[in-house]
C-alpha cells in the first residue's frame, strides 16, 4: 500500500506519517517511510537521533552519488537500477526504511535536471515498482508526485486543523491530488480542542471524507519538545483507532 499524507504547514503529517509506518511496521509489512517534504521532521518523529539525523543527506544533494549511478554527460538518460537505489539510500529505524528525500530544486543558476529526475525516478520506483508500503510524508505543494507517479498512490491523507486557511489548504491539496488522479482521498482533522472546533470540522467536511478526529494531546507534544522519548509505541489511541482502519 502507498500513502502519501499532506496539508498546510504544521497541521500533523509527520505526527500522522510516523505513526502510520510505525503501526504498519508493528504488523509486520516492510515499510519505507519517505521524508518528502524539505523542512520535514519525520526521522526525529520515528525517533533517530538528532545527531545521525544531522548526518543523512538528502538524496536530492548526492551530487556525485547521482552522478556515478546516473552518468554525468548533459544529455543523461536516467535509466539506473532505481530499485535497488531506495535501499541503497536509506536507513533503517525499527524495521522501518527512513529515506530522506529533500525538495525539488527549483530555478537558479545551477541546473539541477538530474537531480530532479533522480529524485522522481526513485518516488517512481518506490510507488509503481515495489510491494512494500511507502509513506510519503509530504508538504503542501504535492510536486514529488507527476501524472504518471501518482497513479501508484493508494490512498492520499490530508490532514487539517481546525480553522479556515487550514481548510482551504487542505481543499487546494485536494484539487491538486484529483488532477492527478489519485485514486482515494481522505481527510484526518487533527489538534481539536473544543466543541465548536469539532463542530467546525463537521460543517466543513462530509462525514465520508473524514477519517476521524485527533484531539490535541499533550504527550504528542511532549514528544516533540523531547520531554518524552519516542518510541514504536503509539500512544494516542485516537490516531491508533483512525489508523487501524488503514492497516489491516
Ligand atoms: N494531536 C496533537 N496534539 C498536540 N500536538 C500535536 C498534535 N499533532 C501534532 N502535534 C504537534 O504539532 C507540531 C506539528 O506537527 P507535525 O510536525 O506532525 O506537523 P507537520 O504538518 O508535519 O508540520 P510541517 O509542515 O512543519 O512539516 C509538532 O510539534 C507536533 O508534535
Ligand atoms: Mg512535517
Amino acid at each position: 500500500m502507498k500513502i502519501a499524507v499532506s496539508g498546510k504547514g504544521g497541521v500533523g503529517k509527520t505526527t500522522v506519517s510516523a505513526n502510520l509506518a510505525k503501526l504498519f511496521a508493528q504488523k509486520g509489512y516492510n515499510v519505507y517511510a519517505v521524508d518528502a517534504d524539505p523542512d520535514s521532521s519525520l526521522g526525529l518523529a520515528l525517533g533517530i537521533d538528532e545527531t545521525e539525523l544531522s548526518k543523512i543527506k538528502p538524496i536530492i544533494d548526492m551530487r556525485d552519488d547521482i552522478s556515478k549511478i546516473a552518468g554525468d554527460g548533459a544529455m543523461y538518460t536516467l535509466n539506473p537500477a532505481v530499485n535497488d537505489l531506495a535501499d541503497k539510500f536509506s536507513i533503517n529505524i525499527d524495521g522501518i526504511k527512513f529515506l530522506r528525500m529533500g525538495g525539488i530544486k527549483q530555478g537558479g543558476s545551477d541546473c539541477y535536471c538530474k537531480e530532479n529526475t533522480f529524485l522522481k525516478a526513485i518516488v517512481n520506483s518506490l510507488l509503481l515498482d515495489t510491494n512494500d508500503v511507502v509513506i510519503l510524508d509530504m508538504g503542501a505543494g504535492i510536486e514529488h508526485l507527476t501524472r504518471g507517479t501518482s497513479k501508484g498512490v493508494d490512498l492520499m491523507i490530508i490532514v487539517t486543523e481546525p480553522g479556515k486557511s487550514s481548510v482551504q489548504t487542505a481543499r487546494i491539496v485536494e484539487n491538486l491530488a484529483k488532477d492527478l488522479m489519485v485514486k482515494d482521498i481522505k481527510f484526518i482533522a487533527n489538534k481539536v480542542r473544543t466543541p465548536k472546533e469539532e463542530e467546525f470540522i463537521k460543517v466543513n467536511f462530509k462525514p465520508e471524507e473524514l477519517l476521524g478526529v485527533i484531539h490535541y494531546d499533550e504527550v504528542i507534544s511532549e514528544k516533540s519538545m523531547g520531554i518524552i522519548e519516542n518510541s514504536l509505541q503509539i500512544d494516542n489511541q485516537e490516531i491508533k483507532k483512525i489508523l487501524n482502519k488503514i492497516v489491516c
